[in-house]
């Protein structure tokens, strides 16, 4: 049966200059739905953000266009649904997410969500729709990745993305790593992996970029959207110069996060060749993010994804946020080579997530 949807609407995210500006309340509320919903979702709040931490990320962008509505039910914010259109030359891309408190699920509001998503979409002529979610454990029916890699339940998320036209296409584990016991197989990782890196040097700063390292990051950054497993997920081929590490590096900063850039540098050529990111926001006894690891695909076999993971983890603890209790990384399941460097050092599987894709006719 279906019931008709009263009361619903999508109010545009007005995006305040400042938390402290007298506009600011749809994006606080914004900010404390999006945390519960997703507390509710993981049961834990590894995944909560504070809105100034997460206001830089909004503010006007050269690289994408973010559209943001505040889903509304009898007056009150119950949800959101956001839309992302990278601005790379030629992108049939649009990424996408529609999140909505427990108590309202089951309703039509996601249905109705969707319908937004897909006329802003079209509005900007996307054909390619991708949105990830986590899909925690779950007795029942389950669905394996066509990677042939990982597999979850098929739960409302998963049936709300087939319903409306979507198909499966990768697995993402999300791992822990828990500090209180990490750091003697870090240290002797970190051994191990100096003495077989030879020829390569770590470079560790703390952003902002040091500007004589600004074009060695973009390159290996830009290497992050053609250099990664993504099954048959799509991602434009991204360009990073010096000047956008600068604005990527601002929004950590006006956002009052910390973040450490581990890189290993091939000493013949000064060419940064692999890196490693972590961050945490204000509050150091927060979980940590590790955000994009990568090794140029000419410099693998050197052991450099080990060095600069555990280099990284080890000033991390030591001199950062050693109250940060765990860390926390999002891999995809077929990805062997990234998973034996963090299942040795010591990340366990808590969670799974997918992508999702539809192609517009
Ligand atoms: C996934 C999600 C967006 C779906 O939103 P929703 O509002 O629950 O979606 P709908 O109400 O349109 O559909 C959900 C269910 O309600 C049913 N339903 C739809 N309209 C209905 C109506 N008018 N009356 C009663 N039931 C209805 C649907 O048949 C569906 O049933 P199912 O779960 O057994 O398959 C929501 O559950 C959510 O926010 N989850 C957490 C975040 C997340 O995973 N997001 C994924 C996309 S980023």
């Amino acid at each position: 049966m279906t019931i008709a949807l009263t009361g619903v609407g999508f109010r545009p995210l007005t995006v305040p200059a400042s938390i402290d500006a007298d506009d600011a309340a749809d994006f606080v509320e914004m900010m404390r739905v999006r945390n519960i919903v997703y507390a509710e979702i993981a049961g834990n709040d590894d995944e909560a953000m504070t809105p100034e931490a997460l206001l830089p990320h909004y503010q006007p962008d050269p690289d994408e266009t973010r559209h943001m509505w505040l889903v509304i039910r009898d007056g009150d914010v119950v949800g959101r649904v956001g839309v992302d259109i990278p601005h790379e030359t030629g992108s049939k891309n649009a990424y996408w997410l529609i999140e909505i408190l427990r108590a309202h699920h089951g309703a039509g509001i996601g249905s109705r969500a969707y319908d937004l998503v897909e006329q802003t979409a079209r509005e900007y002529g996307r054909t390619v729709l991708q949105s990830w979610a986590e899909h925690p454990d779950a007795s029942g029916e389950r669905l394996t990745a066509p990677t042939g890699f990982g597999d979850i339940p098929r739960d409302r998320a998963a049936r709300f993305y087939q319903r409306h036209g979507y198909a499966l296409e990768q697995i993402e584990r999300k791992s822990v790593l828990d500090f209180r016991t990490a750091m003697p197989l870090v240290e002797q990782h970190h051994l191990d992996a100096l003495a077989a890196s030879h020829g390569y040097r770590v470079v560790q700063w703390q952003a902002p970029t040091p500007a004589e390292l600004r074009d060695g990051y973009a390159w290996v950054k830009s290497r992050m959207s053609t250099d990664v497993p993504a099954a048959d997920m799509e991602f434009d081929e991204e360009t990073w110069d010096a000047e956008r590490i600068v604005r990527h590096d601002q929004r950590y900063l006006d956002g009052g996060q910390t973040v450490l850039v581990t890189a290993a540098q091939h000493v013949g050529t000064g060419e940064l060749v692999a890196f490693n990111e972590l961050v945490v926001g204000a509050d150091r006894t927060a979980a940590t993010h590790q955000e994009d690891t990568l090794v140029l695909k000419e410099h693998r076999g050197h052991r450099l994804g080990m060095l600069v993971k555990c280099a990284g983890l080890k000033t991390w603890h030591a001199e950062i946020a050693p109250d940060s209790p765990r860390v926390i990384t999002f891999n995809a399941e077929e990805n062997r080579p990234m998973l034996d460097i963090n299942e040795a050092i010591g990340f366990a599987p808590a969670s799974y997530s997918a992508g999702w894709k539809k192609v517009l006719a």
